[in-house]
């Protein structure tokens, strides 16, 4: 049974039974050329067994996000991988910090990518990082952002790099807006991240207000981040006033012959 447009709720589709049985809504998107089925959200009553089994059918190779525990347990006793669990949050941008003063000799400077970023930034993500460590392929996403806009522009306004007595790039916050992946408008921090030498002395806290100001400046009505569970960057988005607004827990779904692979017993 293909995927429907949900006529209660056109930006959705609705996952069905072969029998027509409705299981789930879903928002169909696509993220960079990857077929996102994103807020899968099981409908009341529906065994989420069922749902598991008949995505795995119907959406196989897409990455799938759902706010759902039970459905990614569902898909994972299946066989299948949590890629993340993460939390959406946004700020409505009414009330943005002040700019503060950065420790003497420190300066925020026009966004860009530089050898010192990509040195430190890895770092900053390390192989216990909750979002994973840094693959040479998120370097290679920024770099397209910046070289060819691609797949979406940074916004200028809300990104900027800390820049050290040394004049070396310690940091940066990268934003982009309004993205395309979001059923509200907002700009969207993509990467906010400082080298761990240069870490907590208040220059994660000055970007991330540099993002609300520039996002405020460009005018777009809100900012939104995803955030890692178990990241301690939590803290400081709360703080700043960000507010949760799903969880997300993204599992990718092997192509069609994979699931066939995956779920064939060992007698056939
Ligand atoms: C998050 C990050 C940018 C913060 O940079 P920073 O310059 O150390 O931040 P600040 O000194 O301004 O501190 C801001 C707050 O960050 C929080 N924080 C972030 N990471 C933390 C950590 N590893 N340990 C403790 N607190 C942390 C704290 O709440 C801190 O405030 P506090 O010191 O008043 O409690 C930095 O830790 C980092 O690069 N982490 C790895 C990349 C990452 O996870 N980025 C966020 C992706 S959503």
């Amino acid at each position: 049974m293909p995927l429907e447009i949900d006529l209660d709720v056109p930006t959705r589709h609705l996952l069905r039974a072969d029998d027509g049985t409705a299981l789930a809504r879903l928002r169909l998107h696509d993220d960079d050329g990857e077929r996102v089925a994103a807020e899968v959200s099981p409908l009341p009553g529906v065994d989420v067994g069922t749902v598991a089994a008949q995505a795995r059918r119907d959406l196989a190779g897409a990455r799938l996000e759902t706010p759902h525990d039970e459905l990614a347990h569902a898909l994972v006793a299946g066989g299948l991988t949590l890629r993340r669990a993460a939390t959406d949050m946004r700020h409505d941008l009414a009330v943005v910090p002040e700019p503060v003063a950065l420790p003497t000799g420190w300066s925020l400077a026009p966004a860009g990518w530089d050898d010192d970023l990509a040195e430190g930034l890895p770092a900053a993500y390390g192989p216990t990082h909750p979002d994973g460590p840094w693959q040479p392929d998120d370097t290679a996403q920024i770099q397209a952002m910046f070289d060819r806009g691609d797949p979406v522009p940074p916004l200028l306004a809300a990104s900027a790099r800390v820049v050290g007595p040394d004049g070396r790039s310690a940091g940066h916050v990268l934003c982009a807006g309004p993205v395309p992946w979001t059923e509200d408008t907002c700009a969207w921090i993509l990467n906010l991240a400082v080298a761990p030498a240069a870490q907590g002395r208040g220059l994660g806290r000055a970007l991330l207000g540099h993002a609300l100001r520039g996002s405020r400046a460009a005018g777009l009505p809100r900012l939104g981040l995803s955030v890692g569970c178990g990241n301690p960057a939590r803290r400081m988005y709360d703080d700043a006033g960000f507010r949760p607004v799903s969880r997300v827990l993204t599992v990718p779904l092997p192509p069609a012959g994979h699931a066939d692979e995956v779920t064939r017993s060992p007698v056939d």
